[in-house]
This record gives structure tokens, C-alpha cells and sequence, in this order.
């Protein structure tokens, strides 16, 4: 059976009060438009179409995917114009489902089932009945059957205290879907063309039209406004936060637990508040996270633990805690990063685009960048690779078993041999032998009899 998509993504979005386009607004760091093109794309479907409009440049750069077809509206005159404008596109054979660029908690399962109820025959309807169905159109139904929805703003006052609403996710026969939609007025309070009058008419030419009820709220909630945009982001999160509780990741509060991408945890993981995870991370067993964390594209081996306030962030080419590391608090790891086993990291330090072997410490106030560092390496307070000279980046080596003192500055290309040590305040810009002490800062002097200055009278 041939199958449709259209998002309808082209309104304006007013009462967000936002310069951005409402569907580029972001939920769980995706934007809504991503959730919607999530829940469709296992569909199967034979094409998908977003109708595009205010914000139509930004929205189909942010959104662009293969397989993914663009159509616009200009200007925007309401949903039922909205598809007007994809009906060209659409195969008259099968089915056509519609979906609301701004629904983004929407699950497959729940479009899966609507397709099924349409089958090419019937208009399938989406609907739910709400505590508050304030702002969204009612389903207006005659003992059983349904008879038209209703838009707020068009509602009678009895009409205002129907419960079940419309979600705005609706499955149809195409063919008889695009004749509907050239039948479409405007004469209502909106001066609009309504979608939502497709069902008058498919009652008036005999097409069934059936309810299927969603099976939960929240993945049928439109975002609207901020305070709509924040209900939901919440609402995902528990729900994230639900399903790692279940695999047994324990979490110190689940309502400050914050999933941006996608998190797998091995046994026994203990997540402090305040944490946020993007990207793709990966926490095997046993890890410990502190308090206020990021993590991002970042691979946490067995029993490492994570202390307060650290910030791991592995960009493109991700970053890796080997098992039972230590890392913070207050210590920020960059891509590239590849910590060894026993690794120690402690606070303010910065580690990019370097591997430290097993053992390796750099416990306070350092910055190792473009580094490949030894098995058991001892890198001192306030000591830093010069990785930078201003044009391009170097490497830094240092053989395993090295101690480098404190506040030394490796001027790379530059290679500590194995065993070495390095002097407190060296300046090393030539490689340093293996198993000897290198020192390269002025001799210590003192002057006898030198006599302090003091004021003129
Ligand atoms: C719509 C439904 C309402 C339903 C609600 C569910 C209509 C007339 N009403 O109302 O019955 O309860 O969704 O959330 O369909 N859009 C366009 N072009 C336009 C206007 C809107 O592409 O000219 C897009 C918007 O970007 C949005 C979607 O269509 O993604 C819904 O538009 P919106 O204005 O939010 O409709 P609602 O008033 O919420
Ligand atoms: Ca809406």
C-alpha cells in the first residue's frame, strides 16, 4: 500500500514570540521537526513532505535529508491551504497521513495503528479527550459517529465542553483526501482554510470516518508557547528518565536528569543531579557521575567515576575513560581525548586530542593538548604542552614513568624520553633525554649584603 507523509510546518508560530520558526525550536536538543520526521521515517512511507512557509529557508536547511521533499506556502492560509499546496505531490493511490510540524512527542506505534484504521478507505482521526481541551478543535460527534471538528474559535459554547479533541495527526484516502481539499472554504472565524473541514465533507460523501484514540497525552501535545515547549521537554525527560530506572540506572532525582541524544549504561551506574547527556554516551558498569556534569559523544569505561562539574565534551571524534579512571572535579575533556585505565584527572585540568596510558596522573591545573602521555606519567600543577605556535599544532610525547614538574611548559614538536624529569618552571624546547633530569630555567642566586631600596625622603 502506498503511503504518504506531509508535515505541515509553515505557520508562524505567534505565540511562541520568537524570531525562530516554531518547528526549529528544540525538545531534548532536537528540533520539533526532527521528532516528527523520527516518528515517521519506519513507515515505510513512498515519499515525505514538509510544508514549509514562515521561516521556509531556515526551516528546510535545518531539516534536509535525503529522501525529504520541500514544499511551500506562501502566504500561509491556514492547514487545510497547507496541504492544498502538497497535493500535487501525492500519489492518488493509498493512503496520506498528516502530521503537525509542532506535535513532537508522537510515537510510531500510534501513527502505525492510524494507517492502519484508514487502510485507503476511511479518514482515520487521531483524537484524545483532555481535562483542558482549551484551543484545540472538538470532535463533534452524532451518537457514535463522527460529524465534523470543530475549531475553538468556531465552537458553540457546548461545543467548548467536549473533552475529545483532534491532535492533528490525521490518516486519509489520498484520492478522496484531494478532493476534499479543493472543496475547502474560508468562512470561519480565522478567515482560514481548515483541514479539519475535511471531515464534514467526508461525511458528506459517505467516506467513514473513524477515531482512534491515542494512548496517552503526552505524545499528542502541541507546543505552542514556551511554557507548552517546557511542559513537554519535561515530560520527555521523565519518560527517559523512566526507562534508564527501569534498566536499573540509578538516578539521585529523576526530575534533574537532563537527556539530550542517547545514553546506554552497563549495571549498577549512578547518576548524581544535574547532569546533562548529548550526543551518543556510553557508561559501562559501575561508573559514578557527580553532580552537573555534561557529557557529550563520550565513552565511560567500568568503574571510572566522573566527579562534580566536569565537562566532557568528545565533538567529532568523541572521548574515552578508561575503566576505573578518576576524572574531576572541575576538569573538562575535549575530542580526541583517550584516557587509559587508573587515569587520574583532577581540577582544572584540560585534556584535547591526547591519550594518557595507564596509571597517568595530571591532577591539578594543567592543559595537555596534542599529547601522547606514558603509562604512570606524573604531569605537575600549572604545567602545559604549547601545542600552538600560532600557525599549527604539534605533538608532545612523553615516555612512560616520566615526572614533569610543576609549571613547565612543553614547547612542542617536543619528546620527554622515558623515565625523564622535567625541573619546576622549565621552559622545553629540545627533546629530554630518558631516565635523566632536565632543568632549563635560570640558576638560583643569592646576593649577599644587597640591601632593600627604600623610599626617598
Ligand atoms: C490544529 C487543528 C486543531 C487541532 C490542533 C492540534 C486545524 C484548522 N486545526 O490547530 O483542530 O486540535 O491543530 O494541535 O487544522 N500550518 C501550516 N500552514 C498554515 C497554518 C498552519 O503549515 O497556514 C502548520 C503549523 O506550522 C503547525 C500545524 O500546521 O505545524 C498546525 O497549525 P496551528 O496553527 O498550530 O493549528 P492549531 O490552531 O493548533
Ligand atoms: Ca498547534
Amino acid at each position: 500500500m502506498v503511503l504518504n507523509v506531509v508535515i505541515m510546518a509553515a505557520g508562524k508560530g505567534t505565540r511562541m514570540r520568537s524570531a525562530r520558526p516554531k518547528v526549529l525550536h528544540t525538545l531534548a536538543g532536537r528540533h520539533l521537526l526532527q521528532h516528527v520526521l523520527a516518528a515517521a521515517a519506519g513507515l515505510g512511507a513512498l515519499r515525505t513532505i514538509v510544508v514549509t512557509g514562515h521561516g521556509a529557508a531556515e526551516v528546510e536547511r535545518a531539516a534536509a535529508a535525503p529522501g525529504l521533499a520541500f514544499v511551500r506556502q506562501e502566504p500561509q492560509l491556514g492547514t487545510g491551504h497547507a496541504m492544498q499546496q502538497a497535493a500535487p505531490l501525492l500519489d492518488d493511490a493509498g493512503t496520506t497521513l498528516i502530521l503537525n510540524g509542532d506535535v513532537p512527542l508522537i510515537e510510531a506505534e500510534t501513527l502505525q495503528a492510524l494507517v492502519a484504521a484508514c487502510a485507503g478507505q476511511r479518514l482515520a482521526l487521531l483524537t484524545i479527550s483532555l481535562a483542558d481541551p482549551k484551543g484545540y478543535g472538538r470532535i463533534v460527534r452524532r451518537g457514535d459517529a463522527i460529524e465534523a471538528i470543530v475549531e475553538e474559535k468556531d465552537a458553540t459554547d457546548a461545543q467548548r465542553g467536549i473533552a475529545e479533541i483532534y491532535t492533528g495527526v490525521m490518516a486519509a484516502p489520498t484520492a478522496a483526501l484531494k478532493r476534499w481539499l479543493t472543496a475547502l472554504g474560508n468562512d470561519n472565524a480565522a478567515r482560514e482554510y481548515y483541514l479539519t473541514d475535511a471531515v464534514g465533507l467526508a461525511v458528506g460523501d459517505g467516506t467513514p470516518v473513524v477515531g482512534v484514540a491515542a494512548a496517552g497525552e503526552t505524545e499528542v501535545l502541541g507546543v505552542n508557547s514556551a511554557a507548552q515547549l517546557a511542559d513537554l521537554e519535561r515530560r520527555f525527560q521523565r519518560r527517559a528518565a523512566e526507562r534508564l530506572m527501569n534498566e536499573g540506572v540509578r538516578l539521585a532525582d529523576a526530575a534533574r536528569f537532563d537527556l539530550r541524544g542517547e545514553l546506554r549504561c552497563g549495571s549498577d551506574v549512578e547518576i548524581d543531579v544535574g547532569c546533562i547527556f548529548e550526543g551518543v554516551v556510553d557508561l559501562g558498569d559501575e561508573v559514578r557521575i557527580g553532580a552537573h556534569c555534561i557529557l557529550r559523544n563520550a565513552r565511560i569505561a567500568a568503574g571510572a567515576t566522573i566527579r562534580p562539574y566536569t565537562h566532557i565534551d568528545g565533538e567529532a571524534l568523541g572521548a574515552t575513560v578508561g575503566a576505573n579512571a578518576t576524572v574531576g572535579p572541575f576538569a573538562r575533556l575535549r575530542g580526541g581525548t583517550a584516557l587509559g585505565a587508573a587515569v587520574h584527572i583532577g581540577n582544572f585540568v584540560e585534556v584535547k586530542n591526547s591519550t594518557l596510558g595507564e596509571g597517568a596522573k595530571a591532577n591539578h591545573l594543567a592543559y595537555l593538548g596534542d599529547a601522547d602521555v606514558g603509562a604512570r606519567v606524573n604531569f605537575g600543577a600549572g604545567s602545559i604542552t604549547a601545542n600552538y605556535d600560532g600557525a599549527n599544532k604539534h605533538r608532545t610525547t612523553i615516555g612512560a614513568d616520566a615526572h614533569i614538574g610543576s609549571n613547565v611548559v612543553l614547547v612542542a614538536p617536543v619528546t620527554v624520553g622515558e623515565g625523564a624529569t622535567i625541573g619546576g618552571g622549565s621552559t622545553i624546547a629540545s627533546d629530554a633525554p630518558a631516565g635523566q633530569l632536565t632543568v632549563a630555567r635560570a640558576r638560583q642566586a643569592s646576593l649577599a649584603g644587597w640591601k632593600r631600596p627604600t623610599k626617598k625622603r
